[in-house]
């Protein structure tokens, strides 16, 4: 069977974006492959170097995977840093990265703009980790949303890099995975491109009904059209994209022949998108709490997806030991 790989960092709750950018794909995919769905709790020391409280963030993103559908009976769920071999592998691969390319990841420039007193040598080589993540399963198909293809590019690269410099066909190259053709981009309803935990305009799965309204309400909008099948500006598109994510193809309709008749009222459509929002959030929002109040089955999670995810993962880490030339410490 197919191995499939992909995680999320605790750097807050799932949102919109998460959800249909992955979590969906990761529902769908749990029972047609072999699946590894972690959180990438080291990942985010790259931002956050010494976290509040790591292990409520983890259980928190834990109880939230769980409370969209994701089935630890079917799925390895796990906890990134409970598979240390994901570690050593790292280094391995960061002794065959080269600075140049990895200073030319978009998401590093970013970074180093946005927190310029924290360029650390784990933002410059999160890549690597994420490849290691990858490849420590020797997966294939990685679900993740659009903003990842330079991350996944790495992924392959190491891949390749790994197989050509030790002269074996070891790695296989990962493949980003998307449910439909397209990869999916959750806009945001502040008027920018991206709905995301660090552009602070997320709608987070676990927002209650007043939060939702509140945050559907303030999306940027305009006058309204001039005339008659008029463009939409960017803002009005963004918003128009959301509610063919979470409504039905009839309320879609109905708003854009109002807004092809010069007729729309934002304020109805908003009404409405926020309503659906909350139809789609209120039954996971219900599970989270459940789930998150009952630690002892949390934690007998991560243990059974910590011992899957390390079986998978030594295995591979043994091979990899002697084909660089080590010796094999664990009888695996
Ligand atoms: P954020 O960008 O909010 O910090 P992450 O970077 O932790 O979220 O993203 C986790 C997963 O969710 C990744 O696969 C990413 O591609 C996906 N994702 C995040 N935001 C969006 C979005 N707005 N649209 C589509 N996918 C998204
Ligand atoms: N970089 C991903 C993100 O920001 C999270 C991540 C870490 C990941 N390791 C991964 C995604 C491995 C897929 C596969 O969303």
């Amino acid at each position: 069977m197919e191995i499939v790989a992909s995680g999320i960092r605790p750097t807050g709750n799932l949102h919109l974006g998460n959800y249909f950018g992955a979590v969906r794909s990761f529902l769908q995919m749990q029972y047609e492959y072999n699946c590894f769905f972690f959180i990438a709790d080291w990942h985010s020391l790259t931002t956050h170097p010494n976290p509040v409280n790591m292990r409520q963030s983890v259980n928190t993103i834990l109880a939230e995977y769980l409370a969209c559908g994701l089935d630890p009976e079917k799925a390895t769920v796990y906890v990134q840093s409970d598979v240390r071999e994901v570690a050593e592998l790292y280094l391995y691969l960061n002794m065959n990265a080269y600075l140049g390319e990895l200073e030319r990841v978009t998401t590093f420039k970013e970074k180093v703009r946005s927190q310029p007193d924290n360029v650390n040598a784990g933002l410059l080589t999160y890549p690597t980790l994420m490849a290691s993540d990858i490849i420590i399963h020797r997966a294939v198909k990685v679900p993740v949303g659009k903003d990842q293809e330079q991350n996944m590019e790495m992924a392959r690269k190491c891949a390749r890099r790994f197989n050509n410099i030790y002269g074996v066909e070891f790695f296989p190259e990962p493949a980003s995975f998307h449910l439909s053709e397209k990869a999916v981009k959750v806009p945001g309803l502040d008027g920018s491109g991206k709905m995301g935990k660090s552009e602070g305009n997320a709608i987070y799965l676990a927002d209650d009904e007043k939060t939702i309204h509140k945050k559907v309400m303030r999306a940027v909008t305009d006058s309204g059209p001039a005339e008659p099948n008029s463009e939409k500006p960017e803002p009005i598109q963004n918003l128009f994209k959301i509610m063919e994510i979470v409504s039905d193809t009839d309320t879609c309709n109905f708003f854009n022949d109002k807004y092809n008749a010069c007729e729309i009222r934002y304020g109805d459509m908003k009404k409405q998108l926020a309503a659906d929002i909350n139809t789609f959030c209120a039954p996971i929002r219900a599970r989270i709490n459940e789930i998150a109040a009952d630690e002892t089955y949390l934690e007998k999670v991560a243990r059974m997806g910590a011992e899957k995810a390390s079986a998978s993962a030594s295995k591979t880490l043994n091979e990899v030991r002697k084909i660089i030339g080590f010796r094999s410490i664990t009888n695996y």
